[in-house]
């Protein structure tokens, strides 16, 4: 099916083949990975699919956070398609590989707050995909790893560095060379997954917390988002200085004022994004 570009703006539901592009309330985003009858595995469109939707909310200004989840009740993805790639050749595999790096990187790189709602299994290019968020919330049915040594192979959507600087090397060498799958409760004390949530709520928790983050200054949500992008791969006093450029910039604002303004006359602040 032929992408759809053009994005309503309020209820939108942008159709593309095996993902969902909805916008359920204004400026917050939901992108369903659409295979439940494979558990939502990742063959190469749905790669591409994932990254002309993140293309499509990264044109939109006045989008303020992306929920990332997989479609049904037992996968959020279940891993890249092992049926679909099985015969690839080395060069297939690496193009696969190189492509779904960046279609992760430009989520990763989106300048809003991203956060995947782990539903299910999420194993190998899932895992990836949600670890390529910000932040991942799981339901309690959640199972997280990285099994590709069962298929004698690596990683290969960025699960060896990602899982690595997540939960350090001693448990991402643990799990990638094991295989060995965790539950949600394991995942939040090893430090993937941020909350864990019964699976009926999970939505509508991670809805509270979209809402949230749409409430606040969102051109301060935006630098806060870059600054600490671009502050991970910088060392710690330049990263710093970065933040105080940013935070002067801040003060070019109307939001700053607003919101300085809001708490001394002691009222909610009323942001206007500019
Ligand atoms: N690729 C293709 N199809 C997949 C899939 C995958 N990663 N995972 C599940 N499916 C398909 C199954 O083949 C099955 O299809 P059929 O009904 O047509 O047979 C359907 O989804 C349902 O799956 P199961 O019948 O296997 O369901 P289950 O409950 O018995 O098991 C599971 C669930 C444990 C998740 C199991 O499906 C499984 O182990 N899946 C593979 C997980 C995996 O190895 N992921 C890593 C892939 S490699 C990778 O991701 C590399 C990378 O980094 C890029």
């Amino acid at each position: 099916m032929a992408q759809q570009n053009v994005v309503r703006k309020e209820a939108a539901s942008v159709a593309f083949e095996n993902v969902i592009l909805d916008q359920p309330e204004t400026g917050i985003y939901l992108l369903t990975i659409n295979r439940p009858k494979v558990l939502n595995a990742l063959n190469w469109d749905t790669v591409e699919d994932i990254e002309r939707a993140v293309q499509s909310v990264s044109t939109d200004p006045g989008a303020r956070v992306l929920l990332v989840t997989g479609a049904g009740d037992r996968a959020f993805v279940a891993g890249a398609d092992i049926t679909a790639m099985a015969n690839y050749t080395p060069m297939q595999a690496k193009d696969y590989s190189l492509m779904a790096l960046h279609a992760f990187r430009n989520l990763e790189d989106l300048p809003i707050p991203t956060v995947a709602l782990v539903n299910g299994y999420c194993l190998g290019g899932g895992c990836e995909l949600a670890m390529s968020c910000d932040w991942i919330l799981a339901s309690d049915k959640a199972v997280f790893g990285q099994p590709e040594v069962n298929l004698g192979v690596t990683p290969g959507f960025g699960g060896s560095q990602r899982l690595l600087r997540m939960v350090g090397k001693a448990m991402a060498l643990e799990l990638l060379t094991t295989g060995r799958q965790v539950k949600a409760d394991e995942a939040l004390r090893i430090g993937l997954v941020n909350h864990v949530i019964p699976a009926a709520e999970l939505m509508e928790k991670a809805m509270e917390q979209a809402r949230l983050i749409a409430s606040k200054g969102p051109v301060a949500v935006r630098l806060t988002k870059e600054v600490a992008q671009r502050g991970q791969d910088m060392d710690l006093f330049n990263a710093c200085v970065l933040e105080g450029e940013v935070f002067g910039l801040t003060f070019s604002t109307d939001d700053q004022k607003e919101g300085m303004r809001a708490f001394v006359e002691k009222r909610p602040a009323r942001f206007t994004g500019k």
